[in-house]
C-alpha cells in the first residue's frame, strides 16, 4: 500500500504472552504520536468483573450479557505525556488489578468465547478507525484490523518469555517462582493458539521479529524502521 508523509498508519503488533508486545507497542505509539490500544486489557477487565460477580469463565452467554452491562474505557493517549495507560471498569481504575494472578489464570478462557470477542472486536475497530494507532494483541493483524499497513508478529524463545514475565511480576511485588510462571505461560500459549475462534497466529503479511536477546529499544527501532519505509519519514535517534 502507498502512503505519504501525512498518512497515519495502523500498526498491528501480535504475539504470545511475554514477547514484549505491550512495552514495544506503547513506545512505538509514543515515538509516532499515535494512540495505543491494548486489546488484551479489555478481556482482562471483563475477566475481573466476572470473578467479582461470580460469573463462570466457561459461560459464554453469561459473559456476553455481562459485557453488555459493562463500561470499559481506556486512556489511549496517556503515553504521549509519558504516563502509564489506564483502564477503567465501570468508572473504577483497575489498571493494576487486571494484571493479578486470578485474572491471568482465567483470561484465556474468557477470551475464547465468540460472543465476547464479537463485542470487543467491534469496540476495538471503533477505537482504531481513522488510523494513527498501534494496537497489540493476538488477532489484531489477522482479524481485528486486517487492513493494517504494518503488521508485526513479535516473539521470543519460551525460556526468555518466562524470564521476562517472572521479573515483571517480581518487580510488581508478586512472589511467584519461575516454575509457576512457566506453567501459566505454557497454558496460556496453548489456549490462545488452539482456540477455534481468532487463534494466535502470524498473519501471512506480518513481519516476524524475534526479540530473544534484544533490548526493548532495539526492537522499537526495528519497528520504527519498518514504519518509516511505509511513510517515507526518517526515524531519528535509532
Ligand atoms: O496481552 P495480554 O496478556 O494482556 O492478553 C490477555 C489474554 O487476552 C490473553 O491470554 C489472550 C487474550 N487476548 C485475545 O484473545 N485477543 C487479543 N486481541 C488480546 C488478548
Amino acid at each position: 500500500m502507498e502512503t505519504d508523509n501525512c498518512t497515519k498508519l495502523t500498526i498491528a503488533i501480535d504475539g504470545p504472552a511475554g514477547a514484549g508486545k505491550s512495552t514495544v507497542a506503547r513506545k512505538v505509539a509514543q515515538r509516532m504520536g499515535y494512540i495505543y490500544l491494548d486489546t488484551g486489557a479489555m478481556y482482562r477487565a471483563l475477566t475481573l468483573k466476572a470473578i467479582r460477580l461470580g460469573v463462570d469463565a466457561y459461560d459464554g452467554v453469561g459473559l456476553a450479557a455481562l459485557c453488555d452491562q459493562t463500561d470499559i474505557r481506556f486512556t489511549t493517549r496517556a503515553h504521549l505525556q509519558g504516563g502509564q495507560p489506564k483502564v477503567y471498569l465501570d468508572g473504577e481504575d483497575v489498571s493494576t488489578e487486571i494484571r493479578s494472578a486470578p485474572v491471568g489464570s482465567l483470561v484465556s478462557i474468557v477470551a475464547a468465547h465468540p460472543e465476547v470477542r464479537e463485542r470487543f472486536v467491534r469496540l476495538q475497530r471503533r477505537i482504531a478507525a481513522g488510523g494513527g494507532v498501534v494496537a497489540d494483541g493476538r488477532d489484531v493483524g489477522t482479524y481485528v484490523l486486517p487492513a493494517a499497513e504494518v503488521k508485526i508478529f513479535l516473539t521470543a524463545s519460551f525460556a526468555e518469555r518466562v524470564r521476562r514475565r517472572h521479573s515483571e511480576l517480581l518487580a510488581a511485588g508478586r512472589s511467584v517462582s519461575e516454575e509457576e510462571v512457566s506453567e501459566e505461560l505454557s497454558a496460556r500459549d496453548r489456549m490462545d493458539s488452539e482456540r477455534p475462534v481468532a487463534p494466535l497466529k502470524q498473519a501471512p503479511d506480518a513481519i516476524m521479529i524475534d526479540t530473544t536477546g534484544r533490548t526493548i529499544d532495539e526492537t522499537v527501532c526495528q519497528v520504527l524502521a519498518i514504519c518509516s519505509r511505509r511513510t517515507g519519514n526518517v526515524v531519528s535517534d535509532c
